[in-house]
């Protein structure tokens, strides 16, 4: 809520001026004549926010008004004062520079400090026959903006499907609420994701690739809500089966050999290559230029993911022919 654009309907006097003028004001405490009431706009706020508060109610036939802080009617804790007759507002001992009295006898207070937390004491002086005066009481509560939370992880490099991930969004916050968010969606319902009691900490039982995230996580209190970075975790998975490309098995004596395997894993994979059971080569893929029949056998390519501790393999025959035919002369075979 910024400054209202509405003036209020005074000008200010000097401090001068109140003394001459309180002499004048007649003063009484009869709370039960009025049913003034006083409401806080917005009902919680934060500091460095403002705050009307809002006098409902008001009595007919007034001289004026007086907000003090705390709940004593004495002049030190006088913040400012409303003079009707003279639409004069005289400020007070407690007046930071802040407060602003309106004509309808609301206090506006800017840019709310921790030491405007507190009780808040109207006065009301009636004029006329039977001059009498009333207070209502109103306290300002102050909340802390929620802090942006971030997510601290029990393991950000789970293995797949094997081991329980707990998600904490700290940092613990008093009178909030915490709220979880994966794929920028609320969570999806699954036995596999279960929140503790307070909602804080999301545990993950056996993380797999459509629950890896990325993660948010917000908290929430009367003022405010702040919402974390996200957080993927990275799954250590494979390697899979590789596969060998390409997959044909015949060539001919003179044609260059090459193949090349992958296996999806995560962290990548290390590659090996043996031939009939010998080692042939460390690496992803193998280049043999000009075969001859000798080269035939079988071609096996190994995996093996040392952060998941698996590994796999998958092989393939090769068959080198000695004899290379020309196409156009093997036509009239
Ligand atoms: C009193 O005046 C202020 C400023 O013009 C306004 O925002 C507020 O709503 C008024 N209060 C009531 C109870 O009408
Ligand atoms: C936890 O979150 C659920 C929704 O996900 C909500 O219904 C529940 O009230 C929350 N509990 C607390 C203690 O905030
Ligand atoms: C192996 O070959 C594949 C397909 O030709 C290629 O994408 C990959 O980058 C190669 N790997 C290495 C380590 O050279
Ligand atoms: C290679 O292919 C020839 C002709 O099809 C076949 O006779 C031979 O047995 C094959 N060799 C191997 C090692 O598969």
């Amino acid at each position: 809520m910024g400054p209202l654009s509405a003036p209020p309907c005074t000008q200010r006097i000097t401090w001068k001026g109140l003394l001459l003028t309180a002499s004048l004001l007649h003063i009484w405490n009869a709370p039960t004549t009025a049913q003034v009431t006083i409401e806080a706009q917005p009902p919680k706020l934060s500091e460095g926010k403002d705050i009307l508060l809002l006098v409902h109610n008001l009595p007919k036939n007034l001289a004026g008004y007086i907000w003090y802080k705390g709940q004593m009617t004495d002049l030190q804790h006088y913040i400012t004062s409303y003079l009707v007759h003279n639409h004069k507002v005289i400020p007070g001992p407690e007046y930071t520079g802040r407060e602003t009295v309106y004509c309808n006898a609301s206090l506006l207070i800017e840019d709310v400090t921790r030491e405007d937390a507190g009780s808040y004491t109207l006065q009301i002086i009636k004029r006329g026959d039977g001059i009498r005066g009333a207070t209502g009481h109103f306290t300002v509560t102050l909340y802390l903006e929620a802090p942006k939370p971030s997510i601290s992880s029990s393991n950000l490099n789970p293995r797949e499907a094997m081991e329980a991930v707990t998600l904490t969004c700290d940092s613990e916050t008093p009178d909030a609420s915490y709220l979880w968010w994966m794929n920028g969606q609320s969570l999806p319902m699954t036995y596999r994701l279960k929140l503790s009691k307070t909602n804080r900490t999301l545990i993950l039982f056996g993380v797999t690739k459509d629950i890896a995230g990325p993660y948010e996580c917000e908290i929430r209190n009367a003022v405010s809500a702040s919402r974390s970075d996200p957080v993927t975790l990275n799954l250590l998975h494979g390697p899979d089966l590789p596969s060998i490309y390409p997959s044909f098995a015949y060539y001919r004596s003179g044609e260059n050999l090459y193949l090349s395997c992958f296996a999806d894993s995560n962290p990548p994979a290390q590659y090996s290559w043996t031939i009939n059971g010998k080692f042939l080569l460390s690496g992803q893929n193998l280049s043999i230029p000009q075969i001859t029949t000798k080269h035939s056998g079988l071609y096996a390519c190994s995996v093996r993911n040392s952060a998941t501790g698996m590994e796999s393999s998958r092989s393939v025959t090769v068959n080198v022919s000695g004899k290379w035919i020309p196409a156009s002369l093997a036509i009239g075979f």
